[in-house]
Order: structure tokens, then sequence, then C-alpha cells
């Protein structure tokens, strides 16, 4: 008999995941790196999936970051180029599974043949209930806060006048503001650092860490860092009731 799929006392609503390592886990097999980003890919299905399934209400995945140009331009193809495979072949799973996809970062910096795919599947998918899955592509999270603040100037400039501005109000203008509140941040790969991904969205977020490399999470490493979030005493500042 199957063990019973355990249950979590508390889920995070929003788990942000910081999928790293899938190079070093293919040059560890004596593989190219690309290998390693097409067991990403699966890992990808896995994790989207088993969070639709728990009843996590949002799933962001740092697929591609503003710094990652930096990488040779062979692995950049071929990132683009698994996107948009990925992209395309996904959209059943994500209907099947009732997720609406969304993307966030410097979209209009993509090429159009992927900015075609990440449109057409947001499109498919706009009305499905279950879960909110975004990947972060091209995107960098001070850049964010500086395509924040230009909206918001562009606005003050519009109305001739600069409008009332608290944290829920700069928050609207963040890339998806229903996303602006990150409870869990996992970092997949070892290192022990936020590369620029979600710094607004993750300033109360708990952290998890784990040396697994990215094609490596799967759903047993996903439940552990689930039953360690379920345990912590989120205080955000003040003190816990005892
Ligand atoms: C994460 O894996 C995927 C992307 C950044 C696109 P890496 O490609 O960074 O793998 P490592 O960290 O070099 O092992
Ligand atoms: C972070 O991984 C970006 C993604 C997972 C897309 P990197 O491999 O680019 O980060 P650094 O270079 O180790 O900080
Ligand atoms: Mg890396």
């Amino acid at each position: 008999m199957p063990a019973a799929a355990p249950t979590f006392s508390t889920l995070p609503r929003h788990i942000a995941v910081i999928m790293d390592g899938n190079g070093r886990w293919a040059e560890l097999k004596g593989l190219p790196r690309h290998k390693g980003h097409e067991a990403g890919a699966r890992t990808v299905r896995t994790i989207t999936e088993e969070c639709a399934r728990l009843g996590v209400g949002r799933l962001t995945l740092y697929a591609f970051s503003a710094e990652n140009w930096k990488r040779p331009k062979r692995e950049i193809d071929f990132l683009m180029k698994l996107l948009k495979r990925y992209l395309a072949g996904e959209r059943p799973t994500l209907m099947k599974n009732g997720i609406r996809f969304t993307a966030i970062g410097r979209l209009h910096e993509l090429s159009p043949e992927v900015l075609a795919e990440i449109e057409k599947t947001k499109a498919i998918t706009r009305e499905n209930p279950k879960m909110t899955m975004t990947l972060a592509l091209n995107y960098g999270g001070r850049g964010e806060i500086v395509d924040a603040a230009r909206e918001f100037a562009g606005d003050a400039l519009r109305r001739g006048k600069v409008p009332e501005l608290t944290e829920d109000e700069f928050a609207k203008y963040l890339y998806d503001p229903a996303g602006a509140e990150v409870d869990l941040l996992i970092r997949t790969g070892g290192d022990h650092r936020v590369s620029n991904f979600l710094l607004w969205e993750s300033s109360y977020a708990e952290l998890w860490f784990t040396k697994a490399f990215w094609p490596d999470f799967g759903i047993p490493q996903l439940h552990e860092a689930l039953g360690d979030f379920a345990k912590r005493d989120r205080r955000f500042g003040g003190l816990t009731e005892r």
C-alpha cells in the first residue's frame, strides 16, 4: 500500500523557488549543462502539480534572471528554446490541473517567439481556478522595484500630482501585485543567497535552503520544506501569544 500523503497544519499561500543547480547536476554526471536544464524542466512539472494538488495558492519559479544574460550565448539560446518547448508542451498539464499561468520580469526584452508562447499560455489558462504558477523570466528584484517606481512616476505626471504613497499603494505597481507576499522561499543547489529574486515580496518570507540540485528536488524534498514551514513561528516583528 502506498504511504498516505502527508497533510500540513499550515500551508504557505505563496511559495517561491530559486531553481538552482541544473548545471552542476549535469556536470557531476559527466553530462553537458543543457541536460541539467532539461532535467530541471521535468522537476518544474512535478513540483507544480504537487503544489496544486496540496492546495498552495501561488508558486513563483525563478527560471531566468536579468543577470543570466551574462552566460554563453549557446546556453542562453538553449534555455530560450527549452522555455518555448516547455510552454507549448505544458499547456495540457496546466489545463488538466486547473493551473493559471503568468510570467513576471522584463518580458518585452524576450524574443517575439518566446513572448508569443507566454501570451498563448496565459490566455488559455486565464480562468483556471486552482493555483497560479508564475515564471520569473528576465527577472531582477531591483529592476522590478525600479520599474514600479517608473510606473508610479508616470501616473503622477499624468495626474499632475503625486498620489499618496504607502507600501500597499506602491505594491500595486509591482509586476504582479497579487503575488506581493511570499510565505516560503526555497533555494536549491546549496548556495545561501537570494540572487536578486523577489526582493520586495520576500521581506517576511520563511527561507529554506537545500543542497539538493534542482533536478533532484522531488516531492519528498518539497514535503520536507513544507513540514518545516508548518513548524515556524512567524512573528512579523510582534510577539507570540503564550
Ligand atoms: C539554474 O541552474 C537554472 C538557471 C539559472 C537558468 P544553473 O544553470 O544556475 O546551474 P548551476 O548553478 O550552474 O549548477
Ligand atoms: C539564480 O541562479 C537564477 C535562477 C535560478 C534563474 P544563478 O545560478 O543565476 O545565481 P547565482 O549566479 O548563483 O547567484
Ligand atoms: Mg546557478
